[in-house]
């Protein structure tokens, strides 16, 4: 298993999920905000939020997995969550939730930009990209300011609950190859 690393940019810090979190899961997961564009289940129960901190933590026993609880750098409390799916070869996409009250004030953005530049930094990564729905406009600002580039529409990417197709919109960052490598910049205060 390879150690749960921590990264931080000084006001929020990203850490592997813990079994005491599960009850700020379960509040934040009552938002209409999380149901509507994430998958999680309906009605969002207590046990949904236990599993959901058991498989992230188990995350890190795998090779490619890495899920992360977003907290405040200062206070420790819950702001949101954000996940790698990958690498896959030379993939890896990316997804993420705040906590209502945390929105608003970069929170989103300073998380994506951390787990992207620990991504460059670590990984033989080329390719990162992250989908949301059509309408999720929130979330591809989140994408554009860390420096993801729309590249267009895939239609029928996903399903919803009810099993109807849902078009979204990727957005990526190709890794600077003519760059000779070099990540866009430094690692954000990882604990190596
Ligand atoms: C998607 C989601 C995480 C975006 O949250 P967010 O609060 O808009 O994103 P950030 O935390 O990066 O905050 C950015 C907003 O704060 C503002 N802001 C204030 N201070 C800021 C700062 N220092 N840095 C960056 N943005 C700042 C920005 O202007 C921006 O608002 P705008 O997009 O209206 O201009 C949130 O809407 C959410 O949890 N949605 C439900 C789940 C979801 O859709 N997940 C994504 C699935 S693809």
């Amino acid at each position: 298993m390879e150690r749960e690393i921590t990264l931080t940019d000084g006001a929020v810090t990203l850490r592997a999920w813990r079994p005491d979190d599960a009850p700020a899961v379960l509040a934040a997961c009552q938002d209409p905000l999380i149901a509507r564009f994430i998958p999680i289940p309906q009605p969002y129960t207590e046990a949904d939020a236990q599993t959901f901190v058991e498989i992230r933590r188990r995350d890190w026993e795998t090779e490619d997995e890495r899920s992360f609880a977003i907290v405040d750098a200062t206070t420790g409390e819950l702001l949101g969550s954000i996940a790698r799916h990958g690498p896959f070869g030379h993939r890896a996409t990316f997804g993420y939730w705040l906590v209502s009250q945390a929105r608003g004030r970069g929170v989103a953005t300073r998380a994506l930009r951390l787990v992207t530049d620990w991504t460059i930094a670590t990984t033989e990564v080329i390719r990162l990209d992250l989908f949301t729905e059509v309408e999720n406009d929130a979330s591809g600002r989140v994408a554009t300011r860390v420096g993801f580039v729309r590249e267009g529409v895939r239609r029928a990417w996903d399903l919803d609950r009810e099993g109807r197709p849902i078009d979204v919109i990727f957005y990526v960052l190709v890794r600077d190859l003519a760059a000779g490598d070099e990540v866009r910049s430094a690692l954000h205060g990882a604990n190596r």
